[in-house]
């Protein structure tokens, strides 16, 4: 079954159906035009407080049904002027039904603000976020929000809750498929380019959308990787490392911020002032709307805080503007107001900010703009949109390790293609994948059949279960209306796994994560391959034949067995078009060119682990082998990861030469370069990502070990050389310090470039 109505969010089940910035990013949501203030200051007058909260009420909204529309709860409520947003609707047509009841005939027609989680595309799907970091290619990124914005926007969705930029550094929290990985620098490009893909430079032109940056804030710190579990942090590692990326996406221009679930300070960030008042819209100066997350408002009394009357007016003075789902404004803050817990001014502010974006968007000209269906016939999942998918699909791939050049793949002989991933098709476009439509993606045995067709054969077994525990696996799939993976006999599906790999010259085992073993809700606390997986893998593996582990993955896992014993992994990210870019790069097509974005641990254990780390007094090197007394390491596991933060290899082998400094020093508001000549050394053409590093060697605060501050995607030729070169200008030197101003502080600084965090070449400069 296809379950497109029914969704499953969070703990709530509910049933419902560096890029190129643009001339003045700021002025989607800082400027308000004089035309804008006069028509929404002229249709508040006409309106009640009932119809002011109504604005700040989001609800999910499943079809309505024919008939009339009064006979439904939501089609009355909307005929009240109830409700000023819904969200995840599918279809245009019923998006077309609800937008009409607002319209025609609730008293003061004001069309509605219809949302979507559009996280990684709509039907056309690239990988999970997680996965497009991993391209590091600011251009392509942007193009996916783009594209994501036009087939959403033909489908009737005016609003994305994208880009996510919540800073991971813990893998046990499954939302790490969400984010951009664990750098603030990196993240910070992305959701730039994110939110200039979905809004574009004029939120009116038919194929922009509304951006949402989430989850503001500090959601991705969550303790131990427990989903909504509490975030404790100094304000000091919030702005130096934390807070980056959601202050790009408002310097942006992002029309629209979502709280978060967690705690911050102590207090839920749905009803933080410091949070949404001081920092966003004082300090980032943020001019758009606060949509709250699920059901936040009313989350608050389990988190301890009171009722839900106390709690909207929490909300509301700390500057959350729209209630999503919770129905805390709607139903409280009529009496608060008359009890004088709040004021006229509060709702009106939020009202106004709601009723802009809906003026920014022009469904005030025309509040059926996104409801064309010849457009949505041409648009949705069309054969460019494939195409520029599949290249962005195989650009993610990380490629790990490949010994003796066992990749890429010979197209002739025996292929066995084993594993649970290897025919499931609808766990192929990811986890957060609202609108996909499955029966329109190939699986991977699809792709490689067609792919090899006359000229290799493919013989195929899943070989295992997904996961050893049935009933697990049964929520994971079932909840999230994905057909389930078979559950097989073990024995009887290892046995037959062999019986083909035995009769094969090559296995590529489609291992690791289905697609919601990672996104919202899938905490891990192992995250090695599930056992029945790495059984099958260490049976093939006694086979002695070559084998190729294809790890599916929404996050960092461990592959410590599979490292040492497996001669070619290559981890990928999910998407509609995997199958094919999957033919792509094993085939030699293309060279795989990722690199990654978080750090891969040794032990699941080592978690929380990132390369931009602070140093210990008693620091142990990464990689030492031997346990040391009294010293900063463990004593079962070296330090570090097993595959660093930027790696990633390729077809091909890069040479990187001494860095050239263009000066020894820099003056404070002044700038030097910094360049390498980078070398392919290897037969084929391939894109490498050459990265800058800078360490503040000392500082009025501890520092950490090294920091992206750059990087250059660049295609070199096979047997030719380019020159990259940085700028190091102040802003790559300052930091928040213990007053949070944003500093440079002078002295010694050691700049490292190189193609990933761990294997870089130094030089040290000064700023005097
Ligand atoms: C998630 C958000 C999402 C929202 C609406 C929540 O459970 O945390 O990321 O945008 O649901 O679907």
């Amino acid at each position: 079954m296809k379950l497109k109505h029914c969704f499953i969010i969070g703990a709530s089940i509910l049933l419902a159906s560096c890029g190129k910035n643009s001339n003045s990013p700021q002025q989607i949501t800082n400027q308000a035009s004089p035309e804008m203030e006069q028509f929404v200051n002229d249709l508040m007058s006409k309106m009640t407080l009932e119809e002011k909260l109504g604005q700040l009420n989001q609800q999910v909204a499943g079809k309505i049904n024919t008939g009339s529309p009064q006979d439904t709860e939501i089609g009355q409520a909307l005929v009240n002027g109830e409700i000023g947003s819904v969200f995840n609707v599918i279809g245009i047509d019923q998006v077309h039904e609800l937008q009409q009841v607002a319209v025609e005939k609730s008293r003061l027609g004001i069309p509605l603000l219809v949302g979507m989680d559009v996280v990684h595309g709509y039907q056309t799907i690239f990988p999970v976020p997680l996965g497009l970091s991993c391209t590091w290619d600011m251009e392509k990124i942007e193009k996916s929000a783009a594209i994501a914005a036009t087939e959403s926007a033909a489908n009737g969705i005016a609003w994305t809750f994208s880009p996510m930029v919540d800073i991971s550094l813990d893998a046990r929290w499954g939302r790490q498929a969400e984010s951009a990985g664990e750098d603030p620098y990196l993240g910070s490009q992305i959701a730039k380019a994110m939110v200039h893909g979905y809004q574009g430079d004029d939120l009116k032109a038919d194929d922009k959308i509304l951006a949402c940056v989430k989850h503001f804030a500090l959601y991705g710190a969550s303790e131990s990787g427990l989903d909504y579990n509490t975030v404790d942090m100094s304000r000091l590692r919030m702005f130096n490392q934390y807070f980056d990326p959601y202050k790009a996406a408002v310097e942006a221009g992002v029309g629209t911020v979502m709280t978060s679930f967690n705690i911050v300070d102590g207090i839920p960030a749905t009803a933080n002032r410091w949070l949404l008042h001081d920092v966003l819209r004082k300090r980032w100066g943020f001019r758009g709307m606060v949509v709250t997350d699920y059901a936040s408002i009313a989350e608050m009394q389990t988190h301890g805080m009171g009722e839900l009357k106390e709690n909207s007016v929490r909300a509301i003075k700390a500057g959350t503007d729209m209630d999503m789902v919770s129905r805390g404004f709607i139903s409280t803050l009529k009496t608060a107001l008359d009890e004088g817990l709040i004021s006229e001014l509060d709702i009106n502010k939020a009202c106004r900010r709601v009723l802009n974006c809906k003026y920014k968007l022009g469904l005030f000209d025309n509040p059926y703009k996104y409801c064309d269906g010849k457009i949505s016939q041409d648009v949705t999942y069309s054969k460019p949109h494939k195409d520029f998918a599949r290249e962005l699909t195989a650009e993610s791939f990380v490629l790990l390790k490949n010994e003796n050049n066992l990749l890429p793949l010979k197209k002739s002989g025996t292929i066995a293609l084993i594993g649970p991933l290897t025919e499931a098709r609808s766990d192929m476009a990811g986890t957060w994948s609202v609108a996909q439509d499955y029966e329109k993606y190939s699986t991977i045995k699809e792709s490689f059949e067609k792919y090899l067709d006359g000229k290799a054969k493919v013989l195929t077994a899943q070989g295992c279960n997904l996961l050893s525990n049935a009933k697990t696996q049964n929520i994971i799939q079932q909840g999230h209306g994905t057909q389930p993976i078979p559950r097989v006999d073990d024995a009887k599906a290892l046995k037959d796994a062999l019986s083909i790999a035995k009769k094969s010259d090559v296995i590529v085992c489609c291992l690791g994560e289905c697609a919601w073993m990672s996104g919202e809700g899938t905490s891990r606390s192992n995250l090695e391959l599930p056992e029945p997986q790495q059984h099958l893998l260490k049976e093939l593996s006694k086979l002695k034949k070559p084998i190729v582990l294809v790890n599916f993955a929404g996050r960092a896992t461990v592959l410590n067995w599979e490292s040492e014993n497996i001669p070619a992994i290559l981890n990928v990210w999910f998407g509609s078009e995997i199958g094919d870019a999957l033919c792509d790069v094993i085939f030699g097509d293309k060279s795989p060119s990722g690199k990654l974005t978080v750090s891969m641990p040794r032990a699941t254990s080592q978690l929380p682990l990132y390369y931009n780390s602070l140093i210990s007094g008693r620091p142990v090197a990464d990689g030492n082998p031997d346990y040391i007394i009294f010293n900063s390491n463990w004593q079962d596991v070296s330090n570090g990861p097993l595959y660093p933060f930027g790696y990633g290899l390729s077809y091909t082998t890069f040479e990187y030469s001494d860095i050239k400094l263009s000066a020894p020093e820099m003056i404070e508001i002044g700038s030097i370069k910094a360049s390498v000549t980078v070398t392919n050394t290897g037969k084929v053409d391939a894109d490498e990502i050459v990265q800058l590093y800078i360490r503040d060697i000392y500082a009025s605060i501890c520092r950490p070990i090294k920091e992206l501050k750059d990087f250059k995607r660049v295609t070199i030729k096979a047997g030719e050389s380019v020159e990259v070169e940085f700028e190091i200008t102040s802003d790559k030197l300052k930091f928040y310090n213990s007053d949070l101003d944003y500093v440079i502080e002078k002295g010694d600084f050691e700049l490292m470039i190189g193609p990933n965090s761990r294997d870089v070449k130094k030089v040290n400069f000064k700023v005097i």
